[in-house]
């Protein structure tokens, strides 16, 4: 909670204690009707992370101050809410009832998923990911194809940028998280990955569009880690599925 205190430095003392005492309270709520406890200020999804209690996300990194809230995946119901609302920007409160399932967030995290699928190069079997892949488990998890039809094909049709000796960034498989720009530009690193462009145009490149062999990237790796997706790739990742007869997941591509 950096960020509250970055906001509050100027407050006299007994008021910045007075913060740290309420943000580091335990509060007790009800997650999907089952006790649970977090700390005062602590956003839904983690708290529900904590107690075993799964929300589909993409886009949250706990570290985060400002959550990203991008993917739109994480909706839950708020008792007393007229709508759903973000689980990874929403923070818990004493007393809440919070509800991970129901028909409204089970059509909103479709239509998200949909919507990320229509601009996405779907090639599971030429893929590093490939049985890693987070959307291949969401797709699982949603109950929702691969390859959804409701939405038109837009595909990003960006340039691979394979100049790295050891990354390869697919914008065709971005799904434009944010994880990696906020790892790569993290106090004392070299801050070379950004966002281009607008709208459906938006990808993820190093700074001015240079090849990411020529930018200021000092290899840590970082970004490829983050990566939940087959976006940022390491060189020596291997296309595991070439071998052995197709799983489920190539089958559902066919579908
Ligand atoms: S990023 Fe995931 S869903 Fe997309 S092609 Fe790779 S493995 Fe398949
Ligand atoms: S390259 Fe990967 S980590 Fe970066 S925004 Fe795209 S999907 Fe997210
Ligand atoms: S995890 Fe909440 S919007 Fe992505």
């Amino acid at each position: 909670m950096t960020g509250i205190r970055g906001r509050t430095s100027n407050w006299p003392a007994v008021l910045r204690v007075s913060e740290e005492y309420t943000m580091s309270a335990e509060v007790n709520f009800f997650i999907d009707d089952k006790p649970v406890q977090a700390r005062a200020g602590e956003k839904i999804l983690w708290a529900a992370l904590d107690n075993g209690i799964e929300i589909p996300h993409l886009c949250a990194e706990r570290e985060r101050e400002e959550p990203f809230g991008a993917c739109r995946l994480c909706f839950v119901e708020v008792e007393g809410r007229d709508l759903p609302v973000l689980s990874c920007s929403e923070p818990v409160a004493a007393g809440m009832r919070v509800h991970t399932r129901s028909e409204r967030v089970d059509r909103l995290r479709r239509t998200a998923f949909e919507l990320l699928m229509s601009h996405h190069d779907l090639d599971c079997k030429n893929c590093a990911r490939n049985r890693s892949c987070a959307l291949q488990k969401l797709a699982g998890t949603l109950k929702v194809s691969l390859r959804p039809k409701r939405f038109r094909k837009l595909p990003t049709e960006a340039p691979v940028d394979d100049s790295h000796a050891a990354i390869v960034l697919n914008p065709n498989r971005c799904i434009l998280c944010g994880k990696c720009v906020w790892v790569c530009n993290q106090a004392g690193r070299s801050g070379v990955l950004d966002f281009v462009f607008r709208g459906l145009r938006t990808r993820v490149a190093p700074f001015r569009l240079e090849p990411l062999g020529d930018s200021e990237c000092d290899d840590c790796m970082r970004c490829v880690d983050s990566c939940p997706v087959g976006a940022l790739t390491r060189k020596k990742d291997p296309a595991e599925s070439t071998s052995g007869p197709p799983g489920p997941l190539e089958q559902q591509q066919k579908a």
